[in-house]
């Protein structure tokens, strides 16, 4: 198979440049997760360990394979939001193995606003579930919440992907065949009873896992009946008398060997298993990923660059390569697996729409999954692309992408911008998995571009004459900031628009492991309909 080359001089001054500014962007991300790793406030801790409750990742470290590694999904939720209060939004979602099965994770953290649900709480459940579904994987819940987060249950409760759509989520996961374990380490109040009462399998932890619809002030209020939390809803009620719990565990370890063993004897034909083919690191470290990306995010990077440090050997089947350059496109593999790059040099033209849409048919046709990595400011516009009919190329993109049956896999790369995103497989054409990097942009458009489409906007309308200079230098500040705010990569985590920000150099095997899951399965026949030609 063909080798890229690499035409970067690492000793270049550009190359160090670029290297030390990236440096800088892994340190904030670092620092970032570090703050939500460690927690809630400092007394909701302190609180917690002094009762004897395990913290919520060291809870999922008793639990996965010991020197395997925990993909960790949405840190960075919530982050920047809720004042500051709700590190990672209180809940803790990814994938781990357990005697060789991956599991999905759903974990409350109960230092965060006692493990209440808040909006980007119940998104990022939800959001895990559905991965699940589409990755065919058990998932265990650790929980140990307050349910519904109260002051905002007009944006927890009522709507579809809120708080119910959680059970929904449960009950389709169950039907598909997919095993669900809960662990009660804590309250499962209200709805959160739910939680364990639509598992297979439930254990309780002795002493701190309770388990009702109405706790104690409730039934007061609504029976006059005056009842302690254990005797209520505790382990002894719910594993001897209402069967709503099917094991007790006296402490918090005893339950984690459970839940192992439970997966363990799943009988899961889902166990992961290696590619059958030679996996050869590339010939480029992953670790200089940082110097190729530009410092100033204005000067464009080659994406074969990043390829030869992501693919194994760096081998890459470019196919097309002197047709319609601003995508590249190409086959090769990945941790030993196969896969279909479609990659943005840029600008997206006709040409390069219609060779993207080709290639995705034929890795549809070949059963070979796609990895878009995304650098691009859009389509291009103008009157030479309009007539060349831009807009039913890209459209026929758009729609291969839509229809496409093979496992697709993004990572914001650079910009993600406009209908760009959508061609190149954003969050709405339902990757499996959507990573961004914390060099990402992703809006309708640059900030630059929307401070003059603005302008010009206001100037053409009903209050163009009465907007004066002051006025058109003050929208231009806003805009620019609005834009400049809203398209930062930490905006965009926080709203769980991807999956993750995740570091250029651990891309490969954060990949790796995303296609060892949809290599355990069979993709459905694609049918593309029209394309308008
Ligand atoms: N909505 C909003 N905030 C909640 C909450 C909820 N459902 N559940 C807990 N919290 C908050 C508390 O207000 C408290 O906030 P603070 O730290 O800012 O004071 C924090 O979470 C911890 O709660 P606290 O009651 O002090 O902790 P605890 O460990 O003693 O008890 C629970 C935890 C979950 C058992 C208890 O808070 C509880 O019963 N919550 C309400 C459950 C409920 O009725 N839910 C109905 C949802 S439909």
């Amino acid at each position: 198979m063909p080798v890229i080359s690499s035409g970067l001089n690492i000793n270049s001054s550009d190359f160090k440049e670029n290297f030390s500014c990236y440096e800088e962007k892994i340190k904030i991300l670092r620092e970032r997760q570090t703050f939500v790793v460690h927690g809630g406030r400092d007394k909701s801790i302190e609180r917690h360990l002094a009762r004897g409750k395990v913290m919520v990742r060291d809870r999922i470290d008793h639990v996965v394979d010991e020197n395997s590694s925990f993909l960790e999904l949405s840190t960075l939720a919530g982050f920047g939001q809720y004042d500051g209060s709700a590190p990672g939004a209180g809940i803790v979602t990814g994938i781990g193995i357990v005697h060789g099965q991956p599991c999905m994770f759903i974990a409350n953290d109960a230092t965060v606003k006692g493990g209440s649900l808040l909006p980007a709480s119940i998104k990022k459940h939800i959001r895990a579930q559905e991965i699940a579904l589409e990755n065919e994987l058990p998932t265990i819940y650790l929980v140990d919440s307050g349910g519904a987060f109260l002051p905002l249950q007009d944006e927890v409760f009522p709507d579809r992907d809120h708080f119910g759509g959680t059970f929904y989520h449960q009950a389709r996961m169950s039907a598909a065949g997919l095993p669900q374990i809960s662990v009660v380490l804590g309250g499962c109040t209200a709805g959160g009873a739910y939680v364990p009462a639509l598992s297979d399998e439930v254990i309780i932890v002795k002493g701190i896992g309770r388990i009702f619809l109405g706790g104690p002030p409730i039934v007061k209020a609504a029976l006059n009946e005056v009842i302690d939390a254990e005797d209520l809803g505790g382990a002894d009620v719910h594993t001897l008398e209402s069967g709503v719990a099917d094991y007790i565990a006296y402490d918090e370890l005893e339950a984690y060997a459970k839940v192992r063993s439970i997966v363990e004897n799943l009988n899961s034909p889902l166990n992961l298993i290696g590619s059958d083919h030679s996996v050869k690191p590339p010939n480029y470290s992953p670790d200089e990923l940082g110097g190729v990306i530009s410092a100033d995010s204005r000067i464009p990077f080659d994406v074969k660059e990043i390829i030869a440090r992501i693919l194994d050997g760096s081998e890459f089947q470019e196919w097309k390569p002197r047709y319609g350059p601003s995508i590249i496109c190409g086959t090769g593999r990945l941790h030993g697996y196969p896969v279909g790059v479609i990659g943005n040099n840029g600008i997206i033209f006709s040409e390069a729409a219609l060779k993207a849409t080709h290639f995705i048919e034929m890795c549809n046709q070949r059963n070979i999954p796609l990895l878009f990595l995304q650098n691009t400011t859009g389509y291009m516009v103008g009157k030479d692309a309009e007539a060349r009919g831009i807009a039913k190329d890209g459209a026929k993109m758009v729609s291969a992408v839509a229809n496409s049956t093979v496992p697709k896999y993004t990572v914001l790369i650079g910009g993600s911008y406009g209908a760009g995103n959508y061609g190149m497989c954003g969050r709405g054409f339902r990757p499996r998995f959507l990573f961004s990097w914390p060099n990402a942009r992703i809006a309708t458009m640059s900030a630059d571009t929307a401070e003059t489409v603005l302008v010009d906007i206001r100037l053409g309308g009903l209050k163009a004459k009465t907007t004066s200079k002051k006025e058109i230098e003050e929208l231009k500040s806003e805009v620019r900031e609005q834009y400049e705010v809203q398209s930062d990569p930490y905006y965009a985590t926080s709203r769980i628009w991807d999956d993750g920000l995740i570091e250029p150099a651990q891309t490969r095997d954060v990949l790796g492991l995303c296609l060892a899951l949809s290599a355990r399965q069979e993709s459905p026949e694609p049918n593309f309909r029209v394309f308008r030609m």
